[in-house]
């Protein structure tokens, strides 16, 4: 097969083009490659399988989509499924105590959620009289996608280098520090502090010129930082205090990947604004959603310069609310629900927390951390090889059959929900035999 077409994505071409890893089909727990070889999923896919590949209501809801209607556009029409999922979303994401968000907007990705909810953020502002709240705040280390938006405010640099950034952007510090809270079971007792700088940002500008805040509550693409203790509450109770939006990006936490469906559910604290993709779907149709207050979404239709009449919200993409995308949300909600994989994966923390702190004492591992079923495994870089120690872990766990994800020389594993023991021990036994 000729590769040379292909200019595959955050990939290493050239190396992979030699070294190709070509994946076939998938059912379950495990991909299978292209010589037949089954490969255990360590890593969901990229964080979204997480009701585990082939779901059968799920490739079935897409199915009967597929055959009933191709496309049907978004834009002044509708079809029943967006707003039914847009409903069902709703009632998903809430508690016992009600409804955290009343409304949805739709998109293809993760990428498209964070621009979507940036856009949302200023331009609410500017429905309720305040246009000059412009400035955006990330913090470093922070993935948020790859769109102009989500770039700015993200904070990877190899992602900004070679790009031109939006001007109003600040960001907080990352919460990662390996003298300090290193080797952490959960959320790390230090670095509740660094919400501090958020005051301190406010200080510089202004409160009156700052628009929102955007936040991974557990930043995955950087190599899994787990919040300190108390540290969003703190960055909550700051955005109250000066009227200032507070976005969590939830595309990689949500949909039970810490175990509850979100991880403001986890963490029991209420963002104005929340964006998913990923596990919505089980990745089986690309969608993204951003998820809002009645605030927010009122703020469109009756601010004080809301417009009268006509488009509210001049935004959308032309396949917003994809009928297949809608087919296999809800399929995905259903089997959420049927499988009992928040339940699964709650039973499975401890079992999963303790094999991940097994590594500690390996060759080269100078950092453990988890969460739900998240972990990050950090190894001392080669000196003057940036990432080359942990890529030649992935290649080698490839080649003993289990799929990781590594990011400079940080491993991440985040395996599908249905996950069992087995697969944890298996996953961590690869990992152990490749570090020594
Ligand atoms: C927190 C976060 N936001 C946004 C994105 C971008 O999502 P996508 O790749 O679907 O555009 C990702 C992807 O990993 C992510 O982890």
């Amino acid at each position: 097969m000729n590769l040379d077409a292909f200019w595959m994505p955050f990939t290493a071409n050239r190396d992979f083009k030699a070294y190709p890893r070509l994946l076939v089909s998938a059912n379950g727990m495990h991909y299978r490659d292209q010589d037949g070889r089954e490969i255990l999923d360590g890593t969901a896919g990229l964080w979204c399988v997480n009701a585990g590949h082939n779901q059968p209501r799920i490739v079935r809801a897409i199915q009967e989509c597929a055959a009933k209607v191709d496309f049907l556009p978004s834009f002044q029409m509708g079809h029943p499924l967006a707003f039914e999922l847009a409903e069902k979303l709703i009632a998903y994401s809430g508690n016992e105590s009600g409804q955290k968000f009343a409304h949805v907007f739709f998109t293809n990705s993760g990428s498209e959620s964070v621009d979507s909810a940036l856009k949302i953020a200023l331009a609410y502002h500017h429905m309720r009289g305040e246009p000059q709240r412009t400035r955006l705040i990330g913090r470093e280390r922070a993935y948020h996608g790859v769109g102009f938006g989500g770039i700015s405010v993200g904070g990877i640099a190899n992602n900004r280098k070679h790009f031109s950034l939006l001007p109003e952007v600040s960001h907080l510090p990352h919460t990662h520090n390996l003298e300090h809270n290193a080797w952490s079971r959960g959320q790390p007792a230090w670095g509740t502090h660094l919400a501090d700088e958020l005051e301190h940002i406010i200080f510089e500008h202004g409160a009156d010129t700052i628009a929102a805040v955007i936040i991974e509550p557990v930043a995955g693409s950087t190599g899994v930082l787990v919040p300190p203790q108390g540290y969003l509450e703190k960055i909550r109770a700051i955005c109250d205090r000066h009227g200032i939006l507070l976005i969590f990006d939830e595309v990689i936490t949500g949909f039970g990947r810490l175990t509850t469906r979100f991880a403001c559910d986890r963490f029991g604290i209420q963002p104005d604004i929340m964006t998913v993709a990923k596990g919505l779907t089980n990745a089986s149709v690309p969608m993204g959603a951003v998820l809002v207050k009645a605030a927010i979404h009122d703020a469109f239709m009756q601010g004080k310069h809301a417009p009268t009449s006509g488009i509210e919200l001049f935004h959308g993409y032309t396949t917003t609310a994809h009928p297949l995308a809608c087919a296999a949300a809800l399929a995905t909600l259903e089997v959420h629900e049927k499988l009992g994989l928040l339940e699964n994966a709650k039973g499975l923390e401890q079992y999963w927390e303790d094999a991940v702190h097994s590594l500690r004492g390996l060759p080269h591992v100078i950092d453990l951390r988890n969460l739900g079923i998240i972990a990050g495994i950090e190894l001392e870089p080669i000196p003057g090889q940036p990432g080359a120690r942990a890529y030649q872990v992935l290649k080698d766990a490839f080649e003993k059959g289990l799929m990781i994800r590594v990011t400079g020389d940080i491993i991440a594993l985040s395996p599908p929900l249905i996950l069992e023991k087995e697969h944890i021990d298996r996953m961590f036994r690869t990992l152990t035999e490749i570090l020594k």
